[in-house]
């Protein structure tokens, strides 16, 4: 008899399962097209550059120790963040309303920002887009929430933002609710709203109170440039939403395992933050104490020098042009095979990611059938593409959807 004999066990982690099943495999031409992970057109993982440098630096600053950060985390990287997104000229930076909490990558942002809500603004229900990274659901309801609600997002017959079914399902949204978009390089889809249906979404958000709380885990990674990436944030900041963003760095930085995130908080009232940081500290102490230093160091070192910024952004523009390549030659590959369907849409999708349409029959054969791995609701990781695997995955969709 023992305590835990009563423990269901649980579903696994589709991403990361895949990620064991790609390792596990020794099939040659095997394909990693699962996690949102960089990777070199030779495959590789990629420490960037500009980390290195800053590692290098800090490695050698005999100043720096290893004693506990500030719960909030250290504000040269908090407050760095948060000018990163909101804009060197945010009147709500320059006023005093905004301010960042180092959190553990974006996930702990949304659990930190999500747990506050809950808990002091009695929140109960929340939004997240048909489909969503598969974690928003799992972090609110962790964190307090009771009911989970979807968005339509994406239309599959035109490939495409439902932008209709989005406003009619915020439309009867009850009031106060919480939602969750994304900042830029739709998770799973590669599909963002255009600036005018930005603006249509906001006038839904002020009509039914909700609250906006978004998700930028992609910040440079869409257009390749940081400022054109956060304008939704700003946006929606300037019509005068308060608002919560939760900021990653493993992609831009690709500082995966250094879970290095910030939470903004924008408040439309100077007098409420000191209550919300001394809140948002208590959420955090009893969560975890406060955040480690290593990666917030690193961002903090990049983001505060002129040079390295400026090196950093030439390594966002390395990785994202390799995945335009990559869209590029996946699309010209199945058009010279004549795989049945259009392909435009790989090309007109932006970020890390490709919704390719395809099943989940025919994206479970993808993975069983040629080794090549990707979510069953048909998402592929473009890093995972390189100029060498390229034309055996358009092989293998194209025998996918012919036979
Ligand atoms: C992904 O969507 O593949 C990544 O964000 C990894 C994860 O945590 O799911």
């Amino acid at each position: 008899m023992s305590w835990f004999d009563c423990v269901e066990l649980g579903p696994p982690i589709e991403v990361f399962q895949l990620t064991r099943q790609f390792t596990e495999d020794d099939f040659p031409q095997k394909v990693n097209l699962g996690v949102g992970a960089y990777r070199t057109d030779e495959g590789k993982p990629w420490v960037l550059p500009v980390v290195r440098t800053a590692e290098k630096a800090l490695a050698n600053d005999e100043t720096l120790n290893k004693e506990y950060l500030p719960v909030l985390g250290l504000e040269t990287f908090s407050a760095a963040s948060s000018r990163m997104l909101l804009g060197a000229d945010s009147a709500a930076i320059a006023e005093n309303r905004a301010f960042g909490v180092q959190t553990l990558s974006g996930t702990g942002a949304l659990r930190v920002g999500a747990e506050f809500l809950a808990r002091h603004l009695d929140k109960t229900v929340f939004y997240f887009s048909k489909p969503t990274w598969e974690n928003h659901r799992l972090v609110f309801l962790n964190a307090g929430f009771k009911e989970a609600r979807e968005y339509r997002y994406w239309h599959p017959e035109s490939r495409a933002l439902d932008i209709e079914g989005l406003l009619e399902d915020l439309r009867n949204a009850p009031e106060g609710a919480v939602v969750i978009l994304h900042a830029c390089a739709h998770n799973p889809t590669g599909c963002d709203p255009s600036h005018e249906q930005w603006a249509q979404i906001a006038d839904v958000v002020k009509q039914k109170r909700l609250f906006p709380f978004f998700d930028s885990a992609y910040q440079g990674f869409a257009s390749g440039d940081l400022d054109k990436d956060a304008w939704a944030v700003r946006f929606f900041v300037e019509r005068g939403f308060e608002i919560f963003c939760a900021q990653s760095y493993a992609k831009n930085f690709g500082l995966y395992n250094e879970r290095t995130g910030n939470l903004t908080v924008v408040s439309s009232n100077l007098a409420n933050v000191a209550a919300a940081k001394s809140q948002l500290t208590l959420t955090i102490r009893g969560m975890y104490s406060n955040p480690p230093s290593h990666g917030a160091r690193i961002v903090a070192h990049v983001l505060n020098n002129k040079e390295l910024f400026e090196q950093w952004r030439g390594n966002i523009k390395t990785m994202s042009s390799r995945i335009i390549e990559m869209r590029k030659r996946l699309r010209e590959a199945l058009e010279a095979l004549g795989t049945p369907g259009s392909w435009n849409h790989i090309t007109d999708q932006i970020g890390m990611f490709s919704y390719t349409g395809l099943n989940e029959a025919q994206s479970l054969h993808m993975v069983q059938k040629h080794h090549v791995y990707m979510l069953k609701s048909g998402r592929i990781s473009m890093c995972g593409l390189t100029p060498t695997n390229v034309g055996y995955v358009a092989q293998s969709i194209h025998e996918t959807l012919t036979t």
